[in-house]
């Protein structure tokens, strides 16, 4: 325990052998005392090259089977994925004082899935998500709202925008996860959790 943070991470190396458990208690602290989306998270992928690129997405949903995010499936980030599954994520409460870090492999959702989440959004991001080429080079921001236009004039009713092919979600299946709580005199407390082969979740604690 220290002076900053009331969790007392020592405690869960003893006694919680979930880290999905403990990822839910926290996130859903975090979603009360941080300013604005508390479900911000660096977004880490290598490309064919090992080049690494890191930028911020939304997690839309989490369970043992893994953490979700949602995004166009021709962007950067996806191109990388689909040459190297392996990627990281990184939640940093600032309020907190706390992180969390992930290590996993990526597949997709499934389409019903995107379907769902596509269609509970807002009809001005169904029409965004049609209209931008992400990740690639605007001649100018005209081209993109003129595309906007278009798309709004293609699918008028906003009850029927259909879910483009190109935009969907991914899942990350976790193999490493590791939190973090901010101590004095940056004797910070960390335990990381670990998947073993026989898909139990073994718990080491790590120096700061
Ligand atoms: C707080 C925050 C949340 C974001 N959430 C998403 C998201 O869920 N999906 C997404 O595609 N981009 C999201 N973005 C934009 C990305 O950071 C990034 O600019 C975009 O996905 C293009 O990345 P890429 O060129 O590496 O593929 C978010 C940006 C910020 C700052």
């Amino acid at each position: 325990m220290n002076q900053k943070n009331s969790f007392d991470l020592d405690k869960c190396f003893g006694e919680l052998d979930d880290p999905f458990k403990l990822f839910g208690e926290w996130f859903n602290k975090a979603k009360e005392t941080e300013i604005n989306d508390p479900n911000a998270l660096a977004l880490a992928t290598a490309d064919k090259n090992g080049v690494p690129s890191v930028r911020m997405v939304l997690l839309k949903d989490f369970s043992e089977k893994g953490f979700v995010f949602y995004t166009n499936l021709e962007s950067k980030k996806s191109g990388d994925i689909k040459n190297n599954p392996n990627v990281s994520m990184c939640f940093h409460w600032k309020s907190l004082l706390r992180q969390i870090r992930i290590v996993g492999t990526i597949t997709s959702v499934s389409n019903e899935e995107a379907d769902n989440y596509y269609n509970s959004r807002a009809y001005g991001s169904r029409i965004g998500a049609w209209a931008s080429k992400q990740s690639t080079v605007l001649k100018n921001r005209d081209e993109l709202y003129k595309s906007i236009d278009n798309f709004k004039k293609k699918f008028p009713d906003e009850k029927n925008v259909p879910r483009p092919n190109y935009w969907s979600g991914w899942i990350l299946h976790p193999n490493e996860i590791e939190f973090w709580l901010d101590g004095d005199n940056r004797i910070h407390q960390r335990l990381k959790y670990i998947k073993s082969n026989d898909n139990n979740w073994k718990k080491v604690l790590l120096s700061p």
